[in-house]
């Protein structure tokens, strides 16, 4: 297939599959295997597919011109698909996330100095004290087999916790770390199985007893949190739930975000915050335990540059092939493979194609990045892909781990700066190898997660 086989051509509806019986056949196909049914798709119909599901007409796109088309449009003609956002708001409530229009813009503009550059060395000094607290803790055995994304979940989780909340988890709030990180997984479960049902069902059905008591555990957990900062207001507080409840929409009314408003945006910071890093920081510790030479390569670099001493911020700079490393991870692996889906409120040109108003677009990176036309051997681990070199000749639109456009994730940076902390702190300590027989097979929970755990073995330096 020529890069531009599809884009050249323009009939009036881009190929597809017949949509028999109303589409459903489909529809459990992607119920079932949703990054398997998008590759085939692809493979089968091109760059640009149609489908009629039950009333929907989707359109997918899997070349990154048309991509950027969709998630750069100037014209703003695309909102996120409703029912995703409706999934998502029954956890997350009206946070930046889920909003559209004018609260977005007024919630994203308030967010936004919270996640930007000055205060990113005050958050790694978070990460790094999480870090080794999480790491300094495990036996102190030459060798040992543990499930790598049990630790790096619980680790990421203490990170939001402290630069969200300046809460550590300490031995005594094991128990309500553990029982947060089931009931993540018990919502994320749930969110996947309800993205495809056309209305979600209310919280008091008995079958919704386990989703219902883990929406308990975390909105407990965040509502304790901002109870306590408002009878002890903290004014020194540098941590994201200081800045939520100081900031002022200063370009718009001048006002300050409510009690809700708050428990929201804490909410998505909290779930968005360490679901997708820990997913990352899984696939990285899978990559670098099965390709011990380009392991190899990083740890000689974070030696060089650290030594035994922690790292900083600062530091980051010096530490390009342990960056390379996890960009060329998520590539393989996206943390958020799919999902990235519009609506369109008018009709709208994308490529050859006239969308009428009310089409569903979805993009899935998962298939642009495994791409052979972008990315030469995809199946390849080769963090050569990411020198200076490599990402000059990259193809715009092709690597999207944190989406494009003005919804582009606003963790970008905090979480590429905890990544990189960890992972080099993860090396000064140990080499990772993998755990025979123990190939992990990757499943969409709303983020990307190998099927049984991550087992790996860890041998002291
Ligand atoms: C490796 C880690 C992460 C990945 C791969 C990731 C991925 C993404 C992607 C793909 C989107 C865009 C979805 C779309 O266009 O529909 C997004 C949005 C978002 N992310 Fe992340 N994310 C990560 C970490 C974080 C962190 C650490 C935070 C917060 C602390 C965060 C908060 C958000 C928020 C609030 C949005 C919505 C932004 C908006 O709609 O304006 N993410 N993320």
């Amino acid at each position: 297939m020529s890069s531009t086989s599809n884009i050249l051509s323009s009939p009036l509806l881009p190929p597809g599959p017949h949509s028999s019986f109303f589409g459903l056949p489909l529809l459990r196909q992607m119920r079932r295997d949703y990054l398997g049914l998008a590759r085939q798709m692809h493979q089968s119909y091109g760059d640009a597919v149609y489908a009629r599901i039950g009333p929907e007409r989707t359109y997918e796109f899997f070349h990154p011109e048309l991509v950027r088309e969709v998630l750069l449009d100037p014209s703003r003609s695309f909102i996120r698909w409703e029912r995703g956002t409706q999934v998502f708001a029954e956890m997350h409530g009206q946070s930046v996330l889920v909003t559209e229009g004018d609260t977005w813009q007024r919630q994203r503009r308030m967010l936004q100095p919270g996640f930007g550059t000055k205060r990113m060395a005050g958050y790694a000094q978070h990460m790094v004290a999480a870090a080794a607290q999480a790491l300094d803790a495990l036996p102190p055995a030459p060798a040992q087999t543990l499930n790598f994304e049990h630790l790096v979940t619980q680790l990421t989780m203490d990170v939001v916790l402290r630069t969200l909340f300046s809460q550590q988890i300490t031995a005594s709030q094991r128990g309500e770390a553990l029982a947060a990180e089931r009931a993540v997984q018990v919502i994320s479960r749930m969110g996947m199985e309800e993205f495809f049902w056309p209305a979600s069902l209310p919280y008091w059905m008995p079958h919704k007893r386990t989703a219902r008591r883990a929406k308990r555990t975390l909105d407990a957990l965040v509502w304790r949190h901002i109870r306590q900062r408002r009878q002890d207001p903290a004014p020194d507080s540098t941590d994201l739930l200081g800045m939520l409840i100081a900031v002022r929409d200063e370009t718009g009314d001048g006002g300050a975000l409510n009690d809700n408003e708050i428990r929201d945006q804490c909410m998505t910071i909290f779930l968005a915050g360490h679901e997708t890093t820990a997913a990352a920081l899984t696939w990285w510790g899978h990559t670098m335990a099965t390709h011990p030479d380009c392991a190899q390569r990083a740890q000689d670099e974070v030696d060089h540059v650290l030594g035994k001493r922690p790292p900083q911020y600062a530091d980051l700079p010096a530490l390009p092939y342990l960056a390379q490393t996890l960009k060329e991870t998520m590539r393989l692996y996206p943390p958020a493979p799919s999902l990235i889906s519009r609506r369109a409120t008018r009709a709208v040109q994308i490529g050859p194609w006239q969308l009428p108003a009310g089409a569903l677009v979805r993009v899935t990176p998962w298939v642009l990045q495994h791409d052979a036309r972008w990315f030469p051997e995809p199946e390849r681990f080769d963090p050569e892909r990411f020198s200076d070199a490599g990402q000059a000749a990259q193809v715009r639109g092709s690597y999207l781990p944190f989406g494009a456009g003005p919804r582009v994730c606003i963790g970008n940076l905090f979480a590429s700066t905890e990544m990189a902390l960890v992972a080099a702190m993860v090396l000064q300590r140990f080499r990772l190898a993998p755990v025979p027989g123990a190939a992990p097979t990757p499943v969409l929970n709303v983020t990307l997660r190998p099927a049984q755990g991550l087992q790996l073995q860890l041998l002291r330096r």
